[in-house]
């Protein structure tokens, strides 16, 4: 039985593909192709591509998800990784638009989504990571394909290759991440930034870092634009990251002015989908692993602050726009749907009974309980989005119900296979 779910964009319309044609760089690919990489195979309508190559395989032929599992086995205390016998279908491109990509942090949970969409467009793409924060399962799925490699590597220190385009990721961008080790946070922040610079001085590269709204820091304006310098404590627990994406955002403007680096820069705001590590202490993944277990589902502060969030397939969308517009200026990249946290952890809760709905369960109601606000926490961030909706004809499509609703699906499924 097929329960390949529907999606509505903000205006009640179908969402069948993501991405888009523009600035000479096809990058629309259809959404079930991607959701076969994380969904369970019954949410997932049929691709048609891939039927072809599979008729040989009965089971496989009415089934389209490409994911290599991880079992748990109680008993054993043990967990078995299956791997893929083929590949999801890769676009073929000819030599002259096939493009050498290197996504750094690409293991990571934005990192993750990014190489399937480059890979499913037909590009070549090299990751290059240390596994600090990402996992070699986010991207296992590629692993043997001609199209794919991956490095382990430190962007700490210098790596060479030949690339058209670096999207440099790697850093850990969770609170409870950054802060465990604050002196490599900025090392990494500083240093890894001028090795990918140097790169792509080296080889004609064209650069983009995923900074974020937290060059903002504890903003006066509201929403924030691009030109606002942002109000940040240089010496808080958060410094490390905030202070350590500002000084990568200086160098590359540095390279930029002084060598002629062609550079893109990114500020995304909160962003969460399939595939964020489970306890990085970031709000969505926090609630509703509590919901799906159950627990309590604790709030900081008194629930008041607002938040914006985007869903990830938005964020690819507006990175890819970017690496390929002309814009050099920094450009927010997230979704302005504002909700307070309280008020998000109740949709957070109706879409988790929901899920457990659907699935034949009954749900139990879960308590939303309150503790105290983290030091330095912003009480109120939003993103102007002007800018990319002019430049990069970019806005978010998901709705944040259609997004949580996906990532719960996904969550439970980990929990049901004992993953998470
Ligand atoms: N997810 C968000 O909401 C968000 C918001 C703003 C900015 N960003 C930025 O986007 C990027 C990706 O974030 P994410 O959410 O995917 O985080 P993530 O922690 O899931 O991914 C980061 C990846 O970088 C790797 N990494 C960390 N330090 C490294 C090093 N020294 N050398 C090589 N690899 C290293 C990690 O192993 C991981 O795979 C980060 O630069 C982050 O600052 C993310």
């Amino acid at each position: 039985m097929s329960s390949a779910v529907r999606i509505l964009d903000k205006e009640g319309k179908e969402i069948n593909s993501v991405g888009f044609q523009r600035f000479g760089f096809d990058c629309e690919v259809p959404l079930d192709v991607l959701r076969s990489l994380y969904l369970r195979k019954h949410y997932v309508k049929t691709i048609a591509s891939s039927s072809e190559s599979v008729k040989d395989d009965e089971e496989d032929s009415a089934a389209t998800a490409y994911l290599s599992k991880s079992i748990y086995h109680a008993d054993t205390q043990s967990i078995s990784y299956t791997t893929l016998s083929r590949f999801p279908p890769v676009k073929l491109l000819p030599p002259s638009s096939r493009k050498r990509v290197l996504v750094t942090g690409g293991a990571g949970f934005v990192g993750s989504h990014l190489v399937d969409r480059l890979m499913v467009l037909g590009h070549e793409v090299t990751v290059l990571d240390n596994f600090f924060t990402g996992s070699k399962t986010t991207v296992s799925h590629w692993v043997g394909h001609p199209n794919f490699e991956m490095v382990r590597h430190d962007v700490v220190e210098p790596f060479m290759i030949e690339c058209d385009q670096i999207y440099h990721l790697a850093c850990p961008a969770s609170p409870p991440h950054y802060q465990y080790n604050a002196v490599k946070t900025i090392k990494t922040s500083f240093m890894g930034t001028l090795n990918m610079l140097g790169l792509a001085k080296r080889t004609k590269a064209r650069f983009l870092i995923t900074s974020t709204s937290e060059v903002y820091g504890d903003p006066e304006v509201h929403p924030q634009p691009e030109d606002y310098w942002g109000h940040v404590n240089p010496i808080g627990p958060r410094a490390c990251y905030d202070e350590g994406k500002r000084v990568a955002e200086t160098l590359t403007y540095g390279f930029h002015r002084q060598d002629g680096v062609d550079v893109r820069v990114a500020r995304i705001f909160n962003t969460y989908g399939p595939r964020m590590n489970p306890f990085d202490g970031r709000v969505v993944s926090n609630f509703i692993v509590q919901a799906l277990r159950g627990e309590d589902m604790t709030v900081y502060g008194d629930g008041k602050q607002t938040r914006s969030f985007q869903y990830i397939h938005d964020l690819i969308d507006g990175l890819i726009a970017l690496m390929n517009s002309d814009e050099t200026r920094p450009v927010n990249i997230g979704n302005g749907d504002e909700f307070t946290i309280a008020e998000f952890a109740e949709l957070v809760r109706d879409i988790v009974e929901k899920v457990q709905r659907e699935d034949g369960a009954e749900p139990k109601r879960v308590n939303i309980i309150y503790k105290p606000m983290p030091t330095d926490d912003p009480q109120k961030r939003r993103p102007d989005t002007t800018r990319a909706k002019e430049v990069l004809e970019w806005q978010p499509r998901w709705t944040v119900r259609m997004g949580l609703e996906e990532m719960v699906r996904y969550y439970k499924a980990k929990m049901e296979e004992g993953s998470i």
